[in-house]
């Protein structure tokens, strides 16, 4: 990502906030994940989003006006043993020279100069319980600067969640977002079809699971955007299994739900095909509606429609669908009402995708479903788990579970499939298998 596009970015949340007001985000506290050993780094979705700053410790300040300047970045100064430990550091200067930042300053000054930014300002914009200790430490600031009130010095008095202010900006993605979750898709896909290349029964889940890792880290994308679900059989009705350590059986499905994250932006992919490269009849059967459905509530993807288009169009396909199957009896339009397809169809069809898989936006403005536009990108992922648990449902459909998942852009016209190069018909899947096979 360019650095004219993350000043653009803070360019547009100044414009918000305007003066009088001033925007604090931290970046991600560093995680242990037992003693001596943290997870990986992963910045905070709207930290990043406004800096691009890839370290730990690291808080980013926005005072539109300033006249010292108005993008501050607080971070860890140079130090040439720790780095040589742990890693480089832009320190201060890189902060200024790589990151865009007006001014930079060490992360352990926070306490002495953050009160001082907050005297006389009217709005703080902050999100308010993701990161509790970092609260604290602002109450605090905020309480210093209180304690002033007879030297004719205020704090900030009104608090505005930066959050939504940021998630709005977050919810249409520029032409460069767009450019680098193409990326992250088609990473993705690439790592389905590797998935469906080399599946052969008698394989464990965790097999399949080092083969998209192994697609993704090959093309730059160092981690998922969620851990994979790679589900055989039984486990392909367990909507986020992950523990992934399973034998795959012949006749068995395997369900794939795997996205790789690139240059901070999600992909979402999910994908379900037969261990033995062959759909059983009742597979084939239960696919096709699956497919059907997802193809429906795509095509409702469009400027213009409503958020819950899409899910209608795909809830109308998979009841119509069971009641074709025989599994439900009645009328359609009285099983959408009564909603008895919740049993073997019982999540959202989609959700919004950016940084974060879930990504952030607003579904709803007041009490209405949201219009899609251009530059929103949400996931379209009907399913159906056809689980033993389900009382009454004939044994010869059991443990199919389906879910199709793409990544779908809003454009002008229409959208356009970001994971387009994923097989999903049932014959594009059993001859990319087959070909494989015979190789
Ligand atoms: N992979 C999580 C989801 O599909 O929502
Ligand atoms: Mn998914
Ligand atoms: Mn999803």
């Amino acid at each position: 990502m360019e650095k004219r596009e993350f000043a653009r970015r803070r360019k547009r949340l100044m414009n918000m906030i305007d003066v009088g007001g001033i925007a604090i985000q931290p970046t991600a506290p560093e995680r242990v994940r037992n003693r001596d050993v943290f997870y990986p780094h992963r910045p905070d979705s709207d930290f990043f989003y406004l800096t691009g700053f890839p370290e730990p410790e690291a808080i980013a300040v926005i005072v539109p006006d300033r006249p010292q300047g108005e993008f501050l970045l607080f971070c860890r100064e140079r130090d040439p043993e720790a780095e040589t430990w742990h890693g480089r550091r832009a320190g201060l200067d890189g902060a200024c020279e790589f990151y865009g930042a007006d001014d930079a300053f060490p992360i352990s000054d926070l306490d002495d100069i953050l009160p001082g930014l907050l005297e006389n300002k009217e709005r703080i914009y902050y999100t308010m319980g993701r990161y509790p200790e970092f609260d604290q430490r602002l109450v605090g600031w905020i309480t210093r600067v209180n304690d002033k009130g007879r030297s004719g010095i205020h704090a900030p008095d009104q608090f505005v969640s930066l959050g939504h202010v940021l998630h709005e900006s977050r919810l249409f993605k520029s032409h460069q977002e767009i450019k680098a979750m193409r990326r992250a898709a088609s990473i993705a896909a690439d790592a389905h079809r590797r998935a469906m290349s080399v599946c052969r029964p008698g394989m464990f889940e965790y097999q399949i699971e080092a083969e998209l890792l192994h697609t993704f880290m090959q093309q730059g994308a160092r981690s998922p955007a969620y851990p994979s679900i790679v589900g055989s059989g039984a486990n392909s009705c367990i909507l986020h299994y992950v523990e992934n350590q399973d034998q795959l059986k012949d006749g068995d499905l395997l369900l794939i739900d795997a996205g790789a994250e690139y240059d901070c932006y999600a992909s979402d992919i999910t994908r379900t095909f037969p261990i033995n490269g062959n759909f059983s009849k009742e597979q084939a059967a239960v696919y096709e509606v699956v497919l059907e459905a997802q193809l429906a509530a795509i095509a409702e993807v469009q400027p213009g429609n409503t958020w819950n288009m899409p899910h209608e169009a795909a809830v109308e396909v998979i009841t119509r669908g069971l009641v074709g199957l025989g599994i439900l009896k009645g009328r359609v339009a009285k099983l959408i009402r009564e909603e008895l397809y919740r049993p073997y169809y019982m999540h959202k069809t989609g959700h919004w995708l950016g940084m974060d898989v879930h990504d952030v936006g607003d579904y709803k403005i007041i009490d209405e479903w949201r219009t899609f536009e251009a530059g929103m990108v949400t996931t379209v992922e009907p399913g159906l788990y056809l689980s033993p648990t389900i009382r009454g449902l004939a044994k010869r459909w059991w443990n199919i579970g389906i879910r199709i998942e793409d990544d779908v852009l809003v454009t002008k016209t229409g959208h356009e499939v970001l994971s387009a190069n994923a097989p999903k018909l049932i014959d594009d899947i059993e001859s990319l298998m087959h070909q494989d096979r015979a190789a």
